[in-house]
C-alpha cells in the first residue's frame, strides 16, 4: 500500500494573512466547509489570540467542519494557547499549532532571547499545549531553512519530550532549494528517530524563489508525511506552496511518489473558483491546474493532436479536477478539423461546402480578434446556413442609482427579430439589470458566482466580470469585460444565458 501524505491546509490562516485575501467569518466558514468536503485532513483556521473576529472564526469552523481536523495557532505565549483552547472548546477534533522562531536572525533582532531562552519556552508552551487537553500538538520552528542545524535538532528534540507529535519545518522566506530542504528532511529522520513513526514530519514552505511545491515535494520524497498548503498558491508575500499543484504532483506521478493523499480531485476547481469569487484574487490564466489556459489548445497541430487522443497535450484530465472539457480556443491558429470539432459539441453538422464557405469567414474574423468565442461562431454559422437562430443580445441598458433611491434598471434584449423590454428593481444596480435581463429572457437565474476585475491601468481600465449562473439548474459561466462594470456584467451574465441554452438545446438533442 501506498505511503499516506497528510493535507494541513492553511488557507484560513497563512493564506489570509496576504494583501486582499481577508474573509468575513461567514466566508471563512463557506471556505472551510468546502476544504472539508474537498477531503483535507487538516485545516488551520486562524490564529485566534489576534482579534475577536479570528476568535470567532475559529470558533464557527470548529463547529462546522464535520471530517477534517481543525488547528488554531498559538504563539509560544499561554495567553495565545488559551485563545486557540476556548476557540475549541467544543470541537471534538482538534489541534493546536505552537510556533516560535529559532534562526539567529529572529532570535537576535525580533525575539530578543538566547537559543536556552527559546528551549526553555519550547518545552514551557508545549507542556501547557498539551495539559490544556489537545492531543495534537504541532510545533514549528520558524525561519527553520535558516536556522543553525545542532540548535534546529535542539528545538526540535525539545519539542517532541514536551508533547509535540508534529514536527512542522517551515521554510518561512522561501529560502531553501528542493535539494538542501530535502536533504534536511532526511537528516531530521536520522536525528529524530520519532519523526515518520510516532511523531509526523511536516513542510511548510513558501514560495519567494517560485520553489515552494519543489521543495514540498523534495521533502515528501525524504520521507516527510505532512504537507502544509493553501488553495491557489495564495500566502504571506509569493505565497505557499499551492495545494492543487502538489496534489497533482503526486496523483499524475504516482508511479514516481508512490504516496496517496485523501483529496477528492474533482472538487479541486469549485473549491479554487470558490476562493476566488469570495477574495476577488483572481488567479492568472497560465496558473496550473487552475488557469483559463492550461486545457484550453489554440494552435492547429496542438488542436489536431488533442481532437486525435486529449493526452497527446494534457497528461491529466480536467473532468478529473472538476474542470470541463471544452478545451479548444477558435483563433487565428486554429485548423479546419477544430472548427468543426467545436461545432460538432453544439451538434452543428455542415456539407463540406458549407464548412468551407464558414472557415473562410472564420478566418477573416480570427485575423481581427484575439478569441472568436461561441457567439461570434454562431452569428458565422447563421451566415452559412441563414437558418440558425441567434442569441440574445445586449441592445441597450440604463440604471437609477444612488443614496437615496431604490436601484432600478432598464434593459433592452434583441434576438434574432424579437425585441423584448424588462424594467426592475433591485439591492443595486447591477442586480436590477440581472432582474430586468432575466424579465425579457423569461428565464429566472440565480447567481452563484460574481467576479470583477481591473485588466489595465488607470481611467481606461478594463472591469472584466466572470459569473456563474444557475438557471433552473443548469449552471452556465459567462464572462465579458468593458470599461463600465455594470456593461461588463451585463454583457457576461447574457453571455452565460445563451450558453445556457446552448448546453439546454444540445441536452435536449442527446436525449432525443
Ligand atoms: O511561515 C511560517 O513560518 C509560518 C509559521 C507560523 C509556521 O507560517
Ligand atoms: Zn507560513
Amino acid at each position: 500500500m501506498s505511503r499516506k501524505i497528510t493535507i494541513f491546509d492553511t488557507t484560513l490562516r497563512d493564506g489570509e494573512q496576504s494583501p486582499g485575501a481577508s474573509m468575513t467569518v461567514e466566508q471563512k466558514v463557506e471556505m472551510a466547509e468546502a476544504l472539508d468536503r474537498l477531503g483535507v485532513d487538516r485545516i488551520e483556521a486562524g490564529f485566534p489570540v489576534s482579534s475577536p473576529v479570528q476568535f470567532d472564526a475559529v470558533k464557527r469552523i470548529g463547529a462546522a467542519v464535520k471530517k477534517a481536523t481543525v488547528v488554531g495557532l498559538a504563539r509560544c505565549r499561554k495567553g495565545d494557547i488559551d485563545a486557540v483552547r476556548d476557540s475549541l472548546a467544543e470541537c471534538s477534533n482538534r489541534m493546536i499549532h505552537v510556533f516560535i522562531a529559532t534562526s539567529p536572525l529572529h532570535m537576535e533582532h525580533k525575539l530578543r532571547m538566547s537559543e536556552e531562552e527559546v528551549l526553555v519556552s519550547i518545552t514551557e508552551h508545549v507542556t501547557y499545549a498539551r495539559k490544556q487537553g489537545f492531543d495534537l500538538v504541532e510545533f514549528s520552528p520558524e525561519d527553520a531553512s535558516r536556522t543553525e542545524w545542532d540548535f534546529l535538532v535542539k528545538a526540535l528534540r525539545t519539542a517532541v519530550d514536551a508533547g509535540a507529535n508534529t514536527l512542522n519545518i517551515p521554510d518561512t522566506v522561501g529560502y531553501a532549494t528542493p535539494e538542501e530542504y530535502g536533504q534536511q528532511m532526511a537528516n531530521l529522520k536520522k536525528a529524530i528517530p520519532e519523526l515518520g513513526d510516532t511523531v509526523l514530519l511536516s513542510t511548510h514552505c513558501h514560495n519567494d524563489l517560485g520553489l515552494a511545491v519543489a521543495n514540498s515535494l523534495a521533502a515528501v520524497g525524504a520521507g516527510a508525511n505532512q504537507v502544509e498548503v493553501t488553495l491557489n498558491g495564495i500566502g504571506e508575500r509569493a505565497g505557499n506552496a499551492a495545494l492543487e499543484e502538489l496534489v497533482m504532483a503526486l496523483r499524475v506521478r504516482k508511479d514516481y511518489w508512490d504516496v496517496e493523499t485523501n483529496i477528492r480531485t474533482e472538487y479541486l476547481y469549485p473549491t479554487s473558483r470558490l476562493l476566488q469569487s469570495i477574495t476577488g484574487l483572481i488567479i492568472p490564466r497560465n496558473k496550473p491546474i487552475f488557469g483559463d489556459n492550461v486545457f484550453s489548445h489554440e494552435s492547429g497541430i496542438h488542436q489536431h493532436g488533442v481532437i486525435k487522443k486529449r493526452e497527446t497535450y494534457e497528461i491529466m484530465d480536467p473532468v478529473k479536477i472538476g474542470r470541463s472539457r471544452e478545451s479548444l480556443v477558435m483563433g487565428r491558429h486554429s485548423g479546419k478539423h477544430a472548427l468543426k470539432q467545436k461545432l460538432e459539441q453544439y451538434n452543428i453538422g455542415l456539407t463540406p461546402e458549407q464548412m468551407d464557405a464558414l472557415y473562410e469567414k472564420f478566418i477573416v474574423i480570427a485575423d481581427k480578434k484575439k478569441e472568436v468565442n461561441d457567439e461570434d461562431l454562431f452569428t458565422l454559422v447563421s451566415g452559412v446556413l441563414g437558418e440558425l437562430p441567434s442569441g440574445w443580445r445586449l441592445e441597450s441598458f440604463q440604471t437609477w442609482t444612488g443614496n437615496n433611491v431604490i436601484p432600478s434598471a432598464s434593459v433592452r434584449m434583441t434576438r434574432g427579430k424579437e425585441v423584448r423590454q424588462g424594467t426592475e428593481a433591485g439591492d443595486g444596480p447591477i442586480d436590477a439589470v440581472f432582474k430586468s435581463i432575466d424579465e425579457c429572457s423569461g428565464i429566472p437565474g440565480r447567481l452563484t458566482e460574481y467576479v470583477i476585475q481591473a485588466v489595465g491601468r488607470g481611467k481606461d481600465a478594463q472591469g472584466q466580470v466572470k459569473l456563474q449562473v444557475d438557471f433552473g439548474g443548469v449552471i452556465a459561466d459567462g464572462k465579458a469585460s468593458s470599461t463600465d462594470i455594470i456593461e461588463a456584467s451585463a454583457l457576461a451574465y447574457v453571455n452565460a444565458l445563451n450558453r445556457m441554452e446552448l448546453m439546454d438545446t444540445n441536452r435536449e438533442k442527446a436525449s432525443l
